[in-house]
């Protein structure tokens, strides 16, 4: 379906971006864009702990580990926090899937959209000052609305996400996001507390310039296929480039053309990024920016979730 082309004036707020985009959009109806404020609003207090992060005793472990089994950090908790609570405060969303708690969250609101995030992506990179970020998705409910959340909520295919985004915690922070009609990009400008159009309607560059992955696992990769690919990327001498945090990694693909790369291996079986919270986001920016995302040789966005904190290999980019 042609796209139909918007206005897309440098310099104006996210607010009123969203806003002014409405109607254009098929599903941004008051409450959608109601509820991306709420997560813009939250993103900016996150910034705002990420960036005092060394000055206040908010880094390192808390001592206990999320149900993937990784180790949680003070400011995954916070992070979660304060998105769970301006998600809650704001009434748009019903519930809540977090890379960090066990089980769903209902708010018991009659909120006709689910939020599903990873809160903090990245975190093992907050120590030492390298970007991290937030990835989220939107679905609508399916369950009647004076229903209960069931977890089946939140077990939809990718591609019946209603909206997608992250926010990149950055040398500057930006938040990219899609309501399935392209992707934009605006910048934090700190001294207004605003987010601003900077990058609009994003496309993947034609050419891949970078292949990022973490090469470490070469040895434990289960399938010839992407070693040969890895391969090839080397004879042809893409520039190798990985951060170790999803949205960053993302983000320079996007902006600059290349591949991401997260490969089953003998610990990771079913690949270790997790379809809810990171990969169905990403794949649906990278497809509505014109790029490819795929699992088990399809589009990652076709597979039915059979439960919230399911895994899967991930390969996105150009
Ligand atoms: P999170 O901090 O949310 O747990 O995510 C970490 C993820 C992702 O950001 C990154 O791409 C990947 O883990 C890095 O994994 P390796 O350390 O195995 O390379
Ligand atoms: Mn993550
Ligand atoms: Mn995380």
């Amino acid at each position: 379906m042609e796209k139909s082309r918007i206005d897309l004036p440098i310099g104006i707020t996210l607010d009123r971006f969203i806003k002014s985009n409405q109607s254009q959009y098929p599903h941004a109806a008051g409450a959608l864009s109601q509820l991306l404020r709420d997560l813009a609003l939250a993103s900016k207090v996150v910034n705002r702990e990420i960036n005092k992060a060394g000055l206040i005793d908010i880094m390192g472990y808390v001592g206990q580990m999320n149900s993937a089994g990784d180790n949680q950090q003070k400011l995954d908790l916070l992070a979660n926090t304060r998105f769970t609570r301006a998600l809650s405060k704001g009434g748009e969303a019903g519930g809540i899937a977090s890379e960090e708690t066990d089980s769903f969250v209902d708010l018991h609101n009659g909120g006709k959209y689910i939020v599903t995030i990873d809160p903090l992506d990245g975190s093992s990179n907050i120590d030492v000052n390298v970007s991290v970020g937030t990835i989220f998705s939107i679905y609508k409910k399916q369950s009647p609305l004076d229903e209960p959340l069931v977890e089946q909520d939140f077990l939809q295919k990718g591609r019946l996400q209603i909206a997608a985004g992250y926010i990149l915690y950055g040398s500057s922070t930006m938040f990219v996001y899609s309501t399935g009609n392209g992707v934009n990009g605006f910048t934090y400008e700190s001294t207004l507390g605003e987010y601003v159009l900077s990058h609009p309607d994003i496309q993947f560059g034609e050419s891949c310039s970078y292949f990022s992955m973490n090469e470490a696992l070469c040895l434990d990769i289960m399938d010839q296929e992407v070693l040969n690919f890895i391969s090839f990327c080397k004879e042809e001498r893409i520039t190798a480039r990985y951060i170790g945090s999803l949205v960053a990694d993302f983000h320079r693909n996007l902006l600059k053309g290349g591949v991401f790369l997260y490969p089953r291996t003998q610990k990771y079986p079913n690949g270790k990024l997790r379809l809810l919270f990171e990969s169905n986001a990403l794949a649906f920016l990278a497809e509505q920016a014109g790029g490819l995302a795929i699992s088990n040789e399809r589009p990652i966005l076709d597979i039915q979730p059979t439960s919230i904190h399911e895994t899967a290999e991930f390969y996105v980019g150009t």
